[in-house]
């Protein structure tokens, strides 16, 4: 898709189902690889990122099919050890092949990873992991090689990088030797991967804690298995809510994953309830300003800094947003402009000025929640708010505008 076309100041009102959470399914079809049965990731959204993925497997020998909303993997017959430079540039967690490619066939080749351009975003850690764990790795200057089967090891990680334990985990799930991986993420999608290794044999113990503890096994198997919802959808939608004075119910998602974000949306303005697995968000009052700063779990996650600036941008009073995980991630800083917002950013920190309007405008998705924040953004504004470059909310948002529009709001994808 190619834009959507927003007109503004419809309440959101109704209820709304989440997919499975992309940052858990990705590392999933990574460890397919690392077996030769048939692993099934159920409820598996068919986003762009996921596809992405999927072809990486594919130009490896896997075969890959959705059906019937389960992705279905079979990765019996990899002949091939190395991605190529299109397929890494595409996405993020290609860097993961480079753990679970070393795990089945003692060998792995890729290219420098893609992905949202939102910081440098170096794999520095990852490289470390992999060395630690007894593979040699040569990082050359677009390519990286890694030879040889993990034994195993003890691996510190000096900042707890989602992909490098995952990277990690891949490696040592089948090392023939003990693994402790120390200041690992704690992020609920570590801990759902780590379900789906085990689930497929692997001994993985203390995932959440600051210690993950893997017991290499000789082989894995298949496994059929349903992630965990995706907070940062569910959170993307209260957010949208929220802004547009809405009252809405999203369902498919754990609260406690995304507690940090529903006190957020307390201070500014709902009321937020939870039962039998649903969230109830409801818009009690005019929307203030507040403070917050993104971090590691279980703080307030990067991946909703941009969705909740939208929010700021229209709450009264100045709110204070500070990035601490990537160094540029203000992408929909410029865009919000754009429409009416008032912004500054110095260094890693967002200073808010709410204005009481947002006016419609032509704005870009730059990267995938730069693109969801300028979609809430158009929720708001009077008037016609057209959100170009599509494609990258696609990556991650399985029917975005779709699942919006049933909540009534106005907004059509070109
Ligand atoms: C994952 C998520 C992404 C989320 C991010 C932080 C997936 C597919 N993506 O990305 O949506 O925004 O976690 O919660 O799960 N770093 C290094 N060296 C490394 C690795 C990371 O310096 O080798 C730095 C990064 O530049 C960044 C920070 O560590 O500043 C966090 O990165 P990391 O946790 O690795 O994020 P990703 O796994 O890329």
């Amino acid at each position: 898709m190619e834009k959507f076309v927003i007109n503004g100041g419809r309440k959101l009102k109704g209820s709304v189902k989440v997919d499975s959470a992309k940052n858990a399914v990705l590392p999933m079809i990574a460890a397919a690889v690392l077996t030769e049965e048939e692993t099934v990731i159920k409820n598996c959204p068919p986003i762009g990122d996921v596809v992405k993925m999927t072809e990486i497997l594919r130009s490896c020998g896997a075969k890959t099919a959705f059906c019937d909303g389960n992705l279905i993997i079979n990765a019996r017959d990899i002949s091939i050890n190395s991605v190529s430079e299109k397929l890494c540039g595409s996405l993020r967690t290609s860097v993961l092949m480079l753990g679970a490619l070393a795990g089945r066939t003692g060998g792995a080749a890729v290219y420098r990873p893609g992905g949202c351009n939102i910081g440098k975003r170096p794999v520095d850690i990852h490289l470390y992991a992999l060395k630690t764990l007894g593979s040699s790795v040569y990082d050359e200057s677009d390519r990286i090689i890694c030879c040889g089967k993990p034994s195993g090891g003890d691996v510190y990680l000096d900042f707890p990088s989602v992909g490098a334990t995952e990277n990690a985990l891949l490696a040592s799930v089948t090392a023939k030797g003990v693994s402790r991986i120390f200041n690992p993420a704690k992020e609920p999608e570590i801990e759902d991967f780590v379900g789906f290794l085990n689930a497929m044999g692997a001994k993985v113990y203390g995932a959440g804690s600051s210690c993950i503890r893997v017991e290499g096994v000789k082989r894995l198997h298949g496994a059929e298995y349903t992630p965990i919802g995706d907070r940062i959808e569910a959170g993307t939608y209260l957010i949208a809510s929220a802004i547009t004075g809405g009252e809405i119910a999203v369902e498919g998602v754990n609260a406690e994953n995304i507690s940090s974000l529903t006190g957020k949306l307390c201070d500014n303005s709902c009321q937020i309830s939870v039962g039998n697995g649903i969230i109830y968000q409801k818009s009690i009052r005019e929307r203030k300003a507040f403070d917050t700063e993104t971090g590691p779990y279980p703080s307030f996650p990067t991946d909703l800094q941009a969705q909740i600036t939208s929010l700021a941008a229209v709450s009264e009073g100045t709110s204070v947003i500070r990035e601490n995980v990537f160094e540029t991630r203000f992408g929909h800083v410029s865009e919000l402009v754009k429409m009416g917002a008032d912004i500054a950013v110095d260094g890693r920190t967002e200073t808010v000025r709410g204005v009481k309007k947002l006016y419609g405008a032509v704005v870009s998705a730059k990267d995938l929640r730069c693109g969801a924040a300028m979609v809430i953004a158009g929720l708001a504004a009077e008037g016609q708010t057209i959100v170009l470059g599509a494609h990258h909310v696609e990556r991650g948002y399985y029917g975005m505008h779709k699942k919006l529009a049933e909540l009534g709001a106005d907004i059509r994808g070109v």
